[in-house]
């Protein structure tokens, strides 16, 4: 097939926004948590090979006291009821300290040592 010019572009053009499509994160219900930073702002900003996979962010650090699925062991709490982005949020408090408290101090451990972008991964992860 003969494809001028013109066309080739018309072509990379829809192939370009193809790709970005596929970029889009689902959508997350923001209502209400519009006070609080998108995660997928954080993680769309790195290439994507740099991208954090939240699953492996989970089972690394969190699934040992909060369960494979989340559900929450002895002593530790059930994750649920936080969107991703006020999940992020809560996240971000505990590494700061900014959470006190006997039970705090595992949670701020659990995450001192994970960047914004891991912290935002996981949360798209197990937030709701
Ligand atoms: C060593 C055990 C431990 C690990 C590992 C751990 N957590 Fe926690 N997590 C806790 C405990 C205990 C609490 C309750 C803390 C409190 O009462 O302030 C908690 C609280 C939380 C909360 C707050 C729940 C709420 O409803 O306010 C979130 C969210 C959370 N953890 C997510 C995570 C994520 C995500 C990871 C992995 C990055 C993780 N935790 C790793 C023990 C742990």
């Amino acid at each position: 097939m003969h494809v001028t010019p013109r066309l080739s572009i018309l072509i990379a053009c829809a192939l370009l926004t193809a790709c970005e499509n596929s970029q889009t994160p689902a959508p997350v219900n923001r209502s209400a948590d519009s006070q609080y930073p998108n995660p997928m702002d954080v993680i769309y900003a790195l290439p994507p090979e740099a991208q954090p996979y939240g699953l492996d962010v989970y089972t690394a650090h969190c699934a040992s006291c909060h369960g494979v699925l989340g559900q929450g062991t002895d002593g530790h709490p059930a994750l649920r009821g936080l969107t991703a982005a006020a999940m992020m949020q809560r996240l971000k408090d505990y590494r700061a300290g900014s959470i006190q408290g006997e039970r705090a101090t595992a949670m701020t451990q659990a995450v001192a040592g994970l960047n914004d972008a891991e912290l935002a991964a996981v949360s798209r992860y197990a937030g709701e």
